[in-house]
């Protein structure tokens, strides 16, 4: 039998420790915590008294946490990696990125959760979160993952790399883009199919030449040339199918 009333155990003190602990704050959702700023024998302690135990650590770290201070526990163990799959603990990826700045009630309600295949149920796993959920198999964990970086953590690349040259190379204030920003953001999600466009699309290709060449030197002239090749070979593949 598991450990009745719930008693959660946060461990770990970074980006997303200090998010969820904000969140369950929130909620009023009481709970331990531990980082490794702390003694282990405090660890120790409070894995005994945890029913449900969160392991918020860099994703290299988890597995042998886990293996040392982690396997006579019988709470339910949760980490939150996008790509990794734990022996002994269920995986609950977040969809969603966690910076400095914490987030209001009603945002991290909204936040999606993907759960391993095999993983209890979401008021199992995590009582007191009642946020949209979908189970995932976990041989399909790393191809979620990459997707995701792709899409939110290079974009977020490429837009910081328009800030600061807009500000730094240009003297215009980065300010300036973002109503482009929040537009091509609406057009994503109101009509993905159509939300490409610019010179890539129109196949200009003495648009894209002199675009390469004003990047000469710049470590983003790479990644333009990749995504033009990117862009040919997708349109390759989709006019097979
Ligand atoms: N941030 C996001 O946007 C996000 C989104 C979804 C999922 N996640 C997942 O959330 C988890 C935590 O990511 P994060 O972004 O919060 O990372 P983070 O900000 O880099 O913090 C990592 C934490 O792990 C601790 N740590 C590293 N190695 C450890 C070890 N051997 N023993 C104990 N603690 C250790 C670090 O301790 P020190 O402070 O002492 O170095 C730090 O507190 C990861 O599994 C990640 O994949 C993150």
């Amino acid at each position: 039998m598991r450990q009745v009333p719930v008693s959660y155990l946060v461990i770990g003190n970074g980006r997303l420790a200090r998010h969820l602990r904000h969140y369950f704050s929130l909620l009023s959702i009481p709970f331990q915590s531990w980082h490794r700023g702390q003694s282990f024998s405090e660890l120790q302690a409070k894995v005994a008294q945890a029913s449900h135990i969160l392991i918020l650590i860099s994703d290299d770290a988890l597995q042998d946490f886990i293996n040392e201070h982690l396997q006579d526990s019988k709470a339910f163990i949760i980490h939150c990696s996008g790509s990794r799959v734990c022996e002994g603990a269920y995986g609950v990826h977040p969809l969603m990125t966690f910076g400095q700045e914490l987030y209001d009630l009603v945002a991290y309600q909204q936040i999606p959760l993907l759960i391993d295949h095999d993983a209890p149920e979401l008021t199992a796993l995590l009582p007191g979160l009642n946020n949209p959920h979908q189970h995932l198999h976990t041989s399909k964990k790393t191809q979620y993952h990459a997707l995701c970086v792709l899409a939110g953590n290079f974009s977020c690349m490429l837009w910081q790399k328009l800030f600061t040259d807009f500000e730094q190379a240009l003297n215009l204030p980065k300010e300036l883009a973002h109503p482009y920003l929040k537009q091509q953001m609406q057009n994503l999600l109101t009509a993905p199919e159509s939300a490409l466009t610019g010179p890539v699309v129109r196949q200009d290709q003495k648009t894209i030449a002199k675009n390469l060449q004003a990047l000469t030197d710049d470590p983003f002239q790479e990644v333009y040339e990749s995504f033009v090749s990117c862009y040919q070979k997708n349109q390759t593949l989709e006019a097979k199918v």
